[in-house]
């Protein structure tokens, strides 16, 4: 098997669904804007040398529907014979994109790939605009339904995660996120235009243009104690508020991988190898858990140990889920989402897989830890993780 060579990874700031800088700026906008400028920061590199744009969508409809890979791709001045596609595993949606992208050029059928993702919870709200569960399947079994929320409340309940571990949870992600942007750590992002239409006196609406260079939703100053006064959202006397869950998101990512041959054709230097991808499944009602299962797969495969890792991305969907994978599998919280999670950055569903494998690269290279490894639990009950290599 050849080795999958990453180049660029790179991602949008993560704003705000409705509330944020991107909310009508519309999804191609932002997938077209970071797959053409992952090719412009890659030495040497031409559009028409890539192969195919696999993207991550959890919701591929309406404006993020049709195809977007390929849309996408053409919005950005991609010649056509560079294919696209879209690809759905929910929230590894964007994870899974790179590793289909990795395993081409690995198995040699390909020799330069973008994996990436895309989500606009503004244009397409979670659940897609029409939701159409089976009628008679989902009598016997709502849990494959169910509300992310509630899962989140179910592991909470069923592991004994309290609402003040939570809490203190949360308010750690948005310090380390607000330290983070503070110390200019977020060296992935790229500005990226956020359009806004604006109402004029003649009754017309003039479309206006405004770089966004931060992910918007980060609350500097957020503590514990202040969390602790916020509501349950998703149950009566639940533990699960907007405080301790990931926020809801607009955002693309994209990471250009190839094969030794190019790396060398080019003179690019690469950044890391994706060296081992896997998934798993899990019960539906806690879907939360995924990590749990799917981290210490993926290192087995890998021949590695928990301690063997330097730094890991593990999305946050809720506090709850992500604290107990970590609890479980005994690993040290200072490695684990060193500038902060989906609770303070926000989670764009299927971009998210493409945007935390951006931040862990440039955490990786910055810091230089040899291995890392990024995870995220699945809507449905499932697991997602990969084990990525820093190169020399
Ligand atoms: C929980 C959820 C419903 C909250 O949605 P929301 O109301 O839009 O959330 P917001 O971030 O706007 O927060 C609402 C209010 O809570 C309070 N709040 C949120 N975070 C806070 C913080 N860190 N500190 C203090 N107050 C906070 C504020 O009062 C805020 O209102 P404001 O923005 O006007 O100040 C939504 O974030 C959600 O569904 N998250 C989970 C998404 C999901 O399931 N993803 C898939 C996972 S598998």
């Amino acid at each position: 098997m050849r080795d999958a060579y990453i180049v660029t990874s790179v991602r949008t700031p993560g704003c705000k669904r409705a509330k944020g800088a991107f909310s009508q700026t519309r999804p191609e906008d932002l997938l077209a804007f970071i797959l053409k400028t992952a090719v412009e920061k890659t030495p040497n590199l031409k559009t028409e040398d890539i192969e195919d744009i696999m993207v991550g969508c959890a919701f591929p409809e309406a404006e993020q529907g049709l195809n977007i890979g390929r849309i996408a791709g053409q919005m950005a001045g991609f010649p056509d014979s560079v294919s696209g596609a879209t690809v759905n595993r929910f929230c590894a949606a964007g994870l899974e994109a790179i590793a289909q992208a990795s395993m081409r050029v690995m198995t040699g059928w390909s020799d330069i790939v973008i994996g990436g993702g895309v989500e606009s919870m503004s244009f397409v709200p979670m659940g897609g605009n029409v939701p159409r569960p089976h009628p008679e399947y989902t009598r016997q079994h709502a849990d494959l339904y169910a509300s992310m929320g509630i899962t989140a409340e179910n592991v909470a309940k069923r592991y004994k995660i309290s609402r003040e571990d939570q809490d203190a949870f949360a308010a750690l992600s948005q310090q380390k996120a607000a330290a983070a942007q503070q110390e200019n750590r977020f060296t992935e992002i790229v500005p990226t235009p956020a359009f806004r239409f604006v109402a004029q006196a003649d009754g017309t609406y003039a479309k206006q243009v405004a770089m966004q260079e931060i992910d918007d939703g980060v609350r500097a100053g957020t503590t514990k104690e202040k969390l602790a006064q916020l509501r349950p959202v998703f149950a009566l006397n639940g533990s699960v508020t907007a405080g301790n869950a990931s926020q809801t998101t607009d955002g693309a990512a994209a990471t250009i991988i190839m094969s030794e041959a190019k790396v060398k054709a080019l003179g690019v230097k690469p950044l890391a190898k994706l060296k081992y991808y896997t998934t798993t499944g899990c019960k539906a009602d806690e879907m939360g858990v995924g990590p749990k299962y799917a981290i210490p797969r993926v290192l087995e495969m890998a021949g590695l140990d928990v301690k063997d890792i330097g730094l890991f991305e593990i999305n946050e969907a809720f506090a709850s889920q992500a604290l107990y994978c970590v609890r479980e599998l005994g690993i040290d919280l200072d490695k684990v989402n060193i500038n902060g999670g989906a609770i303070a950055l926000g989670h764009p569903l299927g971009c998210t897989g493409a945007k935390l494998c951006a931040t862990l690269l440039a955490n990786m290279q910055r810091l230089g830890v040899k291995y890392g490894v990024e995870s995220m639990c699945v809507g449905g009950g499932m697991g997602a993780a990969a084990v990525f290599e820093l190169c020399d």
